[in-house]
């Protein structure tokens, strides 16, 4: 439960409108106040689709409403006069400007600054999560509740490299997923391995050969790498190696248990390193799947399917070909002359499985389902839903829009130095080693830095994940070293640079000064809020103020960077400020004041951080 802010019952109170909530969005508080005040000057305008009409702008005015958006016969000239005759300022609104077809409406700075602080404040400890972890709910709301979903992302596929492309999927569907949770969603974090097929067959072959059970131990994704590398060269050479594959294969398809056997301990281990390496970046699945969890009755269900649908033909050499062209997604191939699944097959498994397995659980099916995979499978999945759609599975219906394949681009020039990193712990190191580098550049810091190795390695995978999330997920980046990891400009270890400093100025002030702010959520009718005048006070309270807004928009753009951005533009604001709004040497009650300005600041940035997967740290 959270607590609520006392502030809001002491203002004038608020009809009740549907998506609205002023008690975790203080936004929401004056767009209804708003919302009432066009009603009653143009009775026509319902409460609800007033309410919806205000919206937060960059210029002219706090928020904003377009006049044609209400679709009326009269001018928008004529209904603006009609709203500004009416208008009274009270403690939602100061004043009414109009121009062109806007109504620009500009907010009381006490109410502002009073009902977003106290807000924050109120928010920013919720009861402790499964992990004892306490979350701010402040930014979160409920327009999930109830609705249950899957987001698949990383699927790696074992002995093979961990490209730039798993590393994308990695950030942004961690990212996705938390971004659901803030909405309310129920979600579960399914990763779909590549883990089943021929390659098993040769992979077993090369074990036998060269394994070792200890590096197998120590680290089984690169063992199983560079195992499965070597018997590839030797196969060039000794064809033999491939049938013994074949047949070791044969018997792992027909369940023969010595070779299942030896496959899950590969699969087991493999899953034990992913999931440290996972761990260190703050993300966990609730589900390890893939592609040899697909049971042979749910390929064999679609299958039959195909085989039955009329849109489907036979080869002459013997394969079953979909005709997608129609939908501009050429032919796809869904059985093999020999009767072995393939990657779309399992696909469509998989999703049945997946849709039964929360009918069960839940008594109902999902209500979304997200894949997180490169674009250069933009035909594959189109082609995998379409033909969910065609053969009549009824979740798969386009109209319902629960699956969706959320793709990204390319990460281009992801060179390491030493060109051997071929998965993610080796990226993660030597990104670690290049941050401690840039990190002893700045001797007098580096010496204060107590966890020298956790700092480095933190900021650095901070780092990477900024970079990745900073432009639209659609275009390109490249891959920059020195960019990345530098403390100016926009980037991860500034983001981070900048909660630290939010953290400091409470301890240094309580030593210099000896004033201290208590601990949230607090009393605030101790503070004397309206010491916060100056335009980058107001400024600062205005973006914080948007924060749920912010989460909002990230949720229906489907976009890290709209959440990034927030980021650059709070700790601008920040930065901005420090050289204004000065915290030391100030009178007490101004002291404080700033200080829960700062605080608010703090709370924010560090949930947005934590939404973006990344963890905040307080010292550096
Ligand atoms: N393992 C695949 C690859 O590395 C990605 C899997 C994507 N997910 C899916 N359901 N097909 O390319």
């Amino acid at each position: 439960a959270f607590a609520g802010v006392p502030l809001l019952s002491q203002l004038p109170e608020l009809p009740h409108i549907e998506g609205a909530d002023p008690k975790r969005n203080p936004l929401d508080a004056f767009r209804v106040a708003i919302a009432e005040q066009i009603n009653k000057a143009l009775p026509e305008v319902k409460l609800q689709a007033a309410f919806e009409a205000v919206q937060t702008t960059a210029k002219d005015g706090d928020l904003v409403v377009a006049l044609p958006r209400f679709k009326l016969k009269a001018k928008p000239d004529e209904l603006a006069k009609k709203v500004l005759e009416q208008f009274k300022p009270n403690a939602y609104m100061e004043s009414l400007a109009h121009k062109g077809v806007f109504l620009n409406y500009m907010l009381p700075t006490t109410t502002l600054t009073q009902l977003t602080l106290a807000t924050i404040d109120a928010l920013s400890r919720s009861a402790p999560d499964a992990n004892g972890i306490r979350k701010m709910s402040y930014g979160t709301n409920k327009s999930g509740e109830g609705k249950r979903m899957i987001v698949e992302f990383s699927s790696p596929n074992i002995a093979k490299p961990f490209h730039a492309g798993h590393l994308r999927s990695t950030i942004i569907g961690a990212f996705l997923a938390n971004l659901y949770e803030a909405n309310g969603w129920y979600v579960e974090r399914w990763n779909y391995l590549g883990d089943w097929g021929k390659q098993f067959g040769l992979l077993a072959v090369a074990w036998k050969k060269m394994g070792s059970e200890e590096e197998l131990r120590k680290d089984a994704v690169t063992h199983l790498y560079n195992i499965y590398v070597a018997i590839n060269k030797e196969a060039e050479e000794n064809p033999d190696l491939h049938t013994q594959a074949r047949a070791f294969f044969k018997k792992m398809e027909d369940g023969d248990e010595e070779a299942v056997g030896l496959w899950r301990k590969f699969r087991d281990l493999s899953i034990k390193k992913y999931e440290q390496t996972y761990a260190r970046l703050n993300i966990h699945f609730d589900v390890y799947s893939g592609e040899s969890q697909v049971r042979k009755e749910s390929i064999q269900e679609v299958v039959e399917k195909l085989r039955e649908s009329p849109y489907c033909e036979r080869e002459d050499n013997g394969a079953l070909l979909i005709d997608l062209k129609k939908y501009k997604l050429e032919k796809a191939i869904v059985e093999r002359s020999d009767g072995t699944p393939l990657y779309i097959t399992r696909d469509l498994g998989e999703a049945n499985q997946r849709w039964a397995k929360f009918k069960e659980q839940h008594g109902k099916g999902f209500d979304k389902m997200i894949y997180v995979v490169a674009s250069q499978q933009d035909l594959h999945l189109g082609q995998f839903f379409k033909v969910l759609e065609l053969l009549g599975y009824d979740y798969a219906d386009p109209k319902e829009g629960r699956l969706q394949h959320i793709n990204f681009g390319m990460v281009l020039g992801m060179s390491t130095r030493k060109g051997t990193a071929v998965f993610l712990d080796h990226i993660l190191d030597e990104t670690k080693e290049n941050m401690h580098d840039v990190m002893r550049k700045n001797a007098d810091k580096y010496e204060q830095i107590i966890d020298k190795e956790r700092t480095a390695d933190i900021v650095g995978m901070t780092a990477v994940k900024i970079q990745d999330m900073t432009g639209r997920r659609g275009n390109n980046y490249n891959f920059d070293w020195s960019r990345m990891l530098s403390f100016e400009g926009d980037t991860g270890p500034y983001l981070q640079y900048n909660h630290v400093r939010l953290c400091s100025v409470e301890r240094r002030v309580a030593e210099t000064d000896g004033i201290e702010l208590p601990p949230s959520p607090l009393d605030i009718s101790q503070l004397k809020l309206d010491l916060l005048t100056e335009p980058k006070a107001r400024d600062l309270t205005l973006l914080l103020a948007s924060w749920p807004d912010t989460v909002k928009t990230a949720t229906r753009e489907q976009q890290p960077s709209t959440i990034v951005q927030y980021c650059y533009k709070l700790t601008h604001a920040v930065s901005s400020a420090w050289e204004v709004l000065i915290v030391k040497g100030q009178e007490k009650d101004l002291a404080l004041a700033r200080l829960f300005m700062y605080r608010s600041a703090r709370h924010v940035l560090n949930a947005a951080l934590r939404l973006l997967t990344i963890e905040p740290l307080d010292r550096m």
